[in-house]
């Protein structure tokens, strides 16, 4: 007589085996679904509240008032004119390009954000723009500003043509990005672009991001018109955290 609770019975193996393969397999199914379904837009509209209070907490964002807003405006210094916030958001960088030789509009694809951009700073024009760079305006500007916007964009050449078209001749796109020294780790080799999936706020929420060296940047730019003019890397405890870019249209 044998004991089959101590031998080996290959029917449990195989039984475990496919359960533990279906689990897997639901997992990346689902993993996949979040991460289809969550596009930036939707994500920021969604949670617009909740952002634009965290955007304007200076406490909670030192890094970035203190150190990438300053890199930001330095490098902007000299550009009068009409300037563009693209993707502004809750309009809290767009107030600080406000100067008497500057007159500033803001625009974000995200209506809730846009409506509490236009509630808390009245002096801005705040307008509508899609998720593919057209902006609702005729007018082009000196200076168009898109901070932390550009990497969540996967058709980035599609964006850069549409602001292109809206930028002065002799006019300027500043950017701000993750830096790519730090978006690399989610990677395995030196690619020059790829998409990542990272964390985004304090929701526990992931967003698909892309990840580009400056390189790769570079000629994006490049067949938008835009030549790169000045690099800053803003550091945050001696590591690389954003890469400043300021481009003028040829
Ligand atoms: C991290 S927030 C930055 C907001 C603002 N620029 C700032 O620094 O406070 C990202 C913003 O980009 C906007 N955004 C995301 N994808 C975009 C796209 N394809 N075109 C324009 N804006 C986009 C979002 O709606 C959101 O307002």
């Amino acid at each position: 007589m044998t004991d089959k609770g101590h031998q080996f019975d290959p029917d449990d193996f195989e039984t475990v085996y496919f359960q533990t393969f279906e689990a897997i397999l639901v997992y990346f199914c689902y993993y996949k679904i979040m991460i289809d379904v969550i596009n930036p837009v939707a994500y920021y509209d969604e949670w617009a509240d909740v952002f634009a209070k965290q955007a304007s907490n200076e406490k909670a964002n030192r890094f970035e008032y203190e150190k990438n807003m300053p890199s930001l405006l330095a490098m902007s210094e000299s550009i009068t004119g009409d300037v563009l916030d693209f993707g502004c958001g809750a309009g809290n960088f767009s107030v600080m390009f406000q100067r008497q030789d500057r007159v500033v509009d803001g625009c974000d694809p995200s209506n809730n954000l846009l409506g509490i951009a236009r509630e808390s700073h009245q002096a801005i024009n705040f307008i509508s723009c899609n998720s593919d760079g057209e902006v609702e305006t005729d007018k082009t500007y000196d200076l168009i500003i898109a901070k932390l916007v550009f990497h969540y964009v996967v058709d980035l050449d599609i964006i850069l043509s549409n602001l292109s078209s809206k930028i002065k001749e002799g006019g300027h796109l500043l950017f701000s990005v993750p830096h790519p020294d730090k978006t690399q780790r989610h990677f395995n080799s030196n690619i020059k672009e790829g998409m990542y999936v990272d964390e985004v706020g304090n929701f526990g929420l992931t967003l698909t991001m892309v990840h580009r060296t400056l390189d790769r940047l570079g000629t994006l730019f490049a067949d938008s018109n835009l030549d790169i003019v000045e690099i800053v890397t803003v550091y945050d405890n001696e590591k690389p955290k954003r890469l400043n870019v300021l481009t003028r249209k040829l």
